[in-house]
């Protein structure tokens, strides 16, 4: 199918000539915090009183019951440590795989913060684990191989790290749902030398994503530029095309403050397209089953008045990721997927 280039990007492609990147370095090494900040535990203290944070213990509590108790767990792309300092504690040893330096240093200030001990982090992409084969005894992602350049090949390395019999659980960025054909977003980051404008665009069917870094001179001036353009999206979006002033205009205007650009392709995942890569790369009995925070989603209308304990809340989180282990889920919904190296 022929590629559609909206006029800002083929803007930013003439003018700005960018390089090939990738999204550890172009986003996850500028980005300050995923998640706002406000990860349960990591961030800030968990109230299970809190749907979000109900349904963030029943997705840790989903990785852990499908890895039908395996003790020694990868977590690829762990960002700022999700799941990866969440599931530390219900297992012997975790480690995580993050290609991003930045998020790295995240995680180890929040190893420390929250004085676990059986948690190691290697800076390396899922394309080339540097690990020996067969080293674990299940693996665990969460949005993060569908951000790799290679999701095929960080899928078969997965295969080769993980011990006969062990289990890959895998959540992904669903493009099952998106509405629009082709939806335009924006983002701003700032590095001590830069002012970074990102522009992404996502695409339905067939899901691809492409993503644009255009940098700016971290200037006073730009500074006030881009404290402009953030009041301008907060009030009318982050459509560069149906919007101009944050788009075309903006990046005219301020041509020659541009230091550098660069940009990266992302192919997106359906849990029909995940379940046949996880087969073709050797994975057996792959399933999409109902994720636990889907479920626990739909039990917490009855459940929010019930003044629930700590322990209770837990332990109800539990039953839902243990059942979750044995319910499919229908395609088309973007539910995870679960499958086993063969023993
Ligand atoms: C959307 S974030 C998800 C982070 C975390 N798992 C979470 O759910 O909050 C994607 C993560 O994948 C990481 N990533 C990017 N390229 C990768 C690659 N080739 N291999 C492994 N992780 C990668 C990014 O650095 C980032 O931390």
């Amino acid at each position: 199918m022929a590629k559609k280039y909206t006029v800002l990007e083929t803007w930013i492609v003439n003018t700005a000539k960018p390089v090939e990147s990738n999204s550890a370095e172009q986003t996850y090494d500028r980005v300050q915090r995923q998640g706002g900040g406000k990860l349960p535990v990591i961030d800030v203290p968990i109230e299970y009183s809190l749907e979000e944070h109900f349904m963030d213990e029943a997705r840790i509590r989903d990785f852990a019951a499908h890895m039908g108790g395996a003790q020694d767990i990868l977590d690829v792309g762990p960002g700022d440590g999700w799941p990866l300092l969440r599931i530390a504690p219900l297992f012997k040893a975790v480690t995580g795989a993050e290609p991003s330096q930045r998020r790295v240093d995240s995680i180890t200030a929040g190893v420390e913060k929250l004085g676990l001990k059986n948690v190691t982090v290697k800076k390396v992409p899922a394309t080339g684990l540097d690990f020996p084969d067969n080293r674990f005894d299940g693996v665990v992602a969460a949005t993060s191989i569908e951000q790799s350049p290679d999701p095929y090949k960080a899928i078969d390395e997965v295969f080769r790290v993980l011990k006969p019999g062990g289990r890959f659980r895998v959540y992904f960025e669903p493009s099952e749902g998106r509405e629009r054909e082709l939806a335009e977003g924006l983002m701003m980051t700032e590095t001590e030398d830069s002012l970074g404008y990102h522009y992404s665009l996502k695409h339905t069917r067939p899901p691809w994503e492409r993503n644009y870094l255009v940098k700016f001179a971290n200037t006073p001036e730009m500074k006030e530029e881009f404290r402009k353009l953030r009041d301008l999206i907060e009030r009318i979006g982050t459509t560069p095309s149906a919007n101009p002033e944050v788009g075309l205009q903006f990046l005219e205007r301020n041509q020659a403050s541009i230091t550098g650009a660069s940009f990266y392709e992302l192919e997106h995942f359906t849990s029909e397209t995940m379940k046949e890569t996880m087969e073709d790369a050797g994975f057996v009995n792959v399933r999409i089953t109902w994720s636990a925070a889907t479920l626990a989603r739909s039990v917490w209308p009855r459940l929010k008045d019930s003044a629930l304990t700590d322990v209770q809340a837990q332990a109800i989180c539990a039953g839902l990721a243990e059942l979750s282990t044995r319910l499919e889920a229908p395609a088309g919904i973007g539910e995870p997927v679960v499958g086993t190296k063969p023993a």
